[in-house]
């Protein structure tokens, strides 16, 4: 039940971004991308840098993304604490769309 809750949440958010209202308070994912993470994922994602994974080619889900983000893995920082879970949520987001078909 929690999980439906969840994605229903998930699929608004990724409505709320495509829409790009102006106006908006949602964090920037762009912004916090540059910020954050290119020293080590490069501005296309594909960097690598330190055996980061490659996020042009990531198969992890949003979800997926949020929890690697908020509590790191291997030579990646976790996020939590530095970031916002709204701001976790937001740079998953973006970062779905550095994906190459
Ligand atoms: C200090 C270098 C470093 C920084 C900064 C960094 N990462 Fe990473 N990232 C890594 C490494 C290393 C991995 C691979 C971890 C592993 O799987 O062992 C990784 C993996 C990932 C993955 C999983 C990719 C996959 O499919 O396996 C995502 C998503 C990710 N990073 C997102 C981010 C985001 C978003 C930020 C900025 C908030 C960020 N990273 C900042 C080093 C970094």
């Amino acid at each position: 039940m929690n999980r439906i809750v969840f994605l229903a949440v998930t699929g608004m958010l990724v409505w709320a971004c495509s829409e790009k209202t102006p106006g908006s308070t949602q964090p920037d994912g762009q912004a916090i991308f540059e910020k954050y993470c290119v020293l080590c994922h490069g501005k296309d994602g594909a960097l690598g840098l330190n055996g980061a994974g490659d996020l042009t080619k990531s198969t992890l889900t949003v979800e997926e993304k949020v929890t690697r983000i908020t509590r790191g893995k291997g030579m990646m920082t976790p996020y939590e604490g530095i970031l916002t879970p709204e701001e976790i949520r937001a740079v998953a987001l973006y970062t779905q769309q550095l994906k190459q078909p």
